[in-house]
């Protein structure tokens, strides 16, 4: 199939809930990638939009009000400035950021809810939800926590448990209580707008699976999962009186949820953007022609991907998503960044102690960006990158060329004489850098992109030493010339082609060598320095990082480590002590797995019968992701009888089979030796 062409491009990048600051992750997750792109496109003389804004709704403002005695417009507010500033000192281009709570995007999104709602699109569905009698609330599934029926961690959230990374429902949970009040939540009737996704299965599976095969193995993989896993109604709205009011008869007291909310925030970020700019926001979001890509993280590929796009589709006149290249999460000194237990690199703090080093840290957070899988940020690895690559391969390189060039020729191009095999190596080997970074970074492969671009001077470091100028001088000053000027076209290419990358760099290089005319494509040519050009003074690029600074960063994140965090990996401190007795109130027994099965509608659950020497039994446990139901049958293992049954997912678990957890959160079996009888008592 023929490439598409596209004339425009519509780039968004998720709206941050405005309820705290914006860390690293944020950053290296969405907004850097982002940018990045979008400043790529502009650089190959794109049409553009980048899109951004504060998503201002939703229960956890409400919270946050509640606790700080402030009103939710006060913390939105405050945030929102606050998030906005530390994009644009990080220069991260949006051509517009705006922000949920604005009349347009009111307007926006209810007249699209209405407009669906007349359609006949929604389903009402009258159902039992948790409800909090103390608070006077109905409870989000953030706002339950309990034991996971997966991993036993007792403070799992009624939508995932941050321990094992389980997806869960509330009604899964064991004890769930409500974190708003410490209550036991009640089930409660609430009439809600359903967007049924079940009847939207094959469009998706064919825009996903058929039509968009180059999406990134880690998004469509959670699709597939998604659809095989089977899609079903969910709800658009929210009891809540905080946010966009549900325009129809019938719907006091409730909000449109984030799901339907916060999308919709892109098109009117777009409306008013296109307003200010005298342009027509229809060609953004309806013409074919138009590339529409959303960078997330990974925790909202299912709303970008499926829900969102379904969306659109409803309404009928809307392009759908090209491209939804999310990223995985990034970890912080082994640990996951938390906003509630303050583990976290701010962005606006690490201006405070870093300032003018905004580059810097695109550097390191694009070099290791958690493009494939979770990556760890650590203070040692920042410094390495710094001294070792910014300032001994980009600085020390650029550096060499334009202070020679000064030393011995007045500051002035000098002029290309002669070419050697070594000289036309370089050149050529320079020709090649523009596309090479292109292909990457249309491939949304950022890392790879930033290592070609270094690779770059990389390439001029090593010219540098085969070539040796500084010897030369004395003796033959027109080679010299040959080689300076050399070196100084790969200088300029390496700074056009940082300009997506390290825009402040990019702008001190564009003084020194005046390429502000250039485009992307002229980086790989030879010439674009002329002769005579007088270059400005060579600058400071980048300096070396101390350890005493390093150092520094580390103690204060420890100072603030609290207890609580949770682990990366998991380090499982030993528990509080018991006696004998508690040890031997546990039955654990031999038992067999005689048959394995999956559970429907669950990625995560297996059903096992399993041969207990007393008896046969089901137990259900969260193994799914781990092994296959056949690799499991005939297998000794460990069962913990006397567990008290339970059911999940309508069916009752009698039991527990033991499995041990490794590092990387691979499951292995606790398994007795193959001639122990069924049912022998373990102690
Ligand atoms: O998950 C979040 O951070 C939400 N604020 C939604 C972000 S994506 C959206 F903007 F569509
Ligand atoms: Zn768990």
């Amino acid at each position: 199939m023929a490439e598409k062409k596209f004339n425009r491009y519509t780039i968004t990048a998720a709206l941050p809930y405005a309820n705290g600051p914006v860390h690293i992750g944020h950053l290296a997750g969405v907004y850097l990638p982002a940018d990045i792109y979008v400043r790529y496109l502009r650089a190959m003389g794109k049409d553009v939009a980048f899109i951004g804004g504060s998503d201002e709704h939703g229960v956890a403002i409400t919270l946050k009000a509640k606790k700080e005695g402030k009103t939710p417009q006060q913390i939105v507010d405050h945030y929102h400035e606050l998030i906005k500033k530390s994009f644009i000192s990080f220069g991260i281009s949006f051509d517009i950021y705006s922000r949920t709570s604005s009349l347009k995007h009111h307007e926006t999104a209810s007249e699209y809810f209405h407009e669906l709602h007349k359609k006949g699109v929604f389903e009402e569905i009258e159902s039992q939800q948790f409800y909090d009698e103390k608070a006077d609330q109905f409870l989000a599934d953030r706002y339950i926590k309990g034991t996971c029926p997966t991993c036993s961690y007792v403070e799992a959230y009624g939508d995932q448990c941050e321990y094992c990374g389980s997806t869960l429902s509330p009604s899964e949970l064991i004890n769930p209580k409500s974190m708003l009040s410490g209550d036991v939540p009640i089930m409660k009737a609430t009439k809600h707008w359903y967007f049924p996704l079940n009847k939207y299965e094959n469009f998706l599976r064919e825009y996903i699976l058929r039509d968009h095969k180059e999406w990134k193995s880690n998004v469509s993989g959670q699709c597939k999962s998604w659809l095989d896993g089977g899609l079903r109604a969910r709800p658009m709205t929210r009891d809540l009186n905080w946010g966009i009011k549900v325009p129809i008869k019938g719907a006091m007291g409730k909000v449109l949820y984030v799901w339907f909310d916060a999308p919709i925030g892109y098109i009117s970020a777009t409306q008013e953007w296109a307003t200010e700019k005298g342009k027509n926001w229809e060609d953004y979001w309806k013409k074919d022609d138009t590339k529409l890509v959303h960078f997330i993280g990974k925790d909202n590929i299912v709303f970008h991907c499926i829900i969102f796009p379904s969306i659109l589709k409803a309404e009928g006149s809307y392009i759908l998503p090209d491209n939804v290249p999310a990223n995985e999460f990034l970890n912080l000194e082994g640990n996951k960044i938390s906003t509630s237990r303050n583990w976290a690199v701010w962005l606006h703090q690490y201006l405070t102690d870093f300032p003018d080093k905004q580059d810097v840290l695109r550097y390191v957070l694009t070099a290791n960006a958690p493009e494939t899988k979770d990556n760890d940020f650590t203070w040692k690895d920042f410094q390495t990158r710094n001294n070792s690559e910014l300032v001994a391969i980009y600085g020390n390189f650029v550096n060499r060329a334009v202070v020679l060039t000064h030393k011995f020729f007045e500051g002035k191009v000098p002029e290309q004489q002669e070419l050697q095999k070594v000289d036309e190596d370089a050149l050529r080997a320079l020709s090649f850098f523009p596309d090479r970074i292109s292909d990457a970074l249309e491939g949304f492969k950022f890392r790879e992109a930033l290592n070609h671009l270094i690779d770059l001077a990389r390439l001029g470091n090593k010219y540098l030493a085969e070539t040796q100028p500084w010897k030369l001088i004395k003796t033959d000053s027109e080679r010299v010339a040959t080689i300076l000027n050399i070196s100084l076209q790969m200088a300029t290419s390496l700074g056009l082609l940082s300009k997506p990358f390290l825009p402040n760099t990019y702008k001190k290089l564009s003084k020194i060598f005046k390429f502000e005319e250039m485009n992307w494509r002229d980086a790989g040519c030879s010439d674009n320095l002329k002769k005579g050009v007088l270059l400005g003074p060579a600058v400071l690029l980048f300096e070396k990082i101390e350890d005493n600074v390093i150092e520094a960063q580390i103690k204060k994140l420890m100072d603030t480590k609290e207890e609580n965090v949770a682990p990366a990996v998991k380090i499982i401190p030993v528990k509080k002590e018991i006696n004998y007795d508690d040890f031997m109130k546990m039955d654990l027994r031999v038992g067999e797995i005689l048959t394995a099965e999956s559970v429907p509608k669950s990625n995560k659950l297996l059903k096992f019968i399993v041969d207990t020497g007393l008896d046969r039994r089901t137990i259900v446990s969260g193994v799914a992701k781990h092994f296959s139901p056949q690799e499991m049958v005939g297998k000794k293992v460990t069962v913990l009888l006397n567990l008290a049954s339970r059911k999940i997912m309508g069916i009752t678990s009698e039991g527990m089979i033991l499995f041990a957890e490794n590092e990387d959160g691979s499951l292995k079996f606790v398994a007795p030796d193959a001639t122990a009888i069924n049912g022998a008592e373990i102690s």
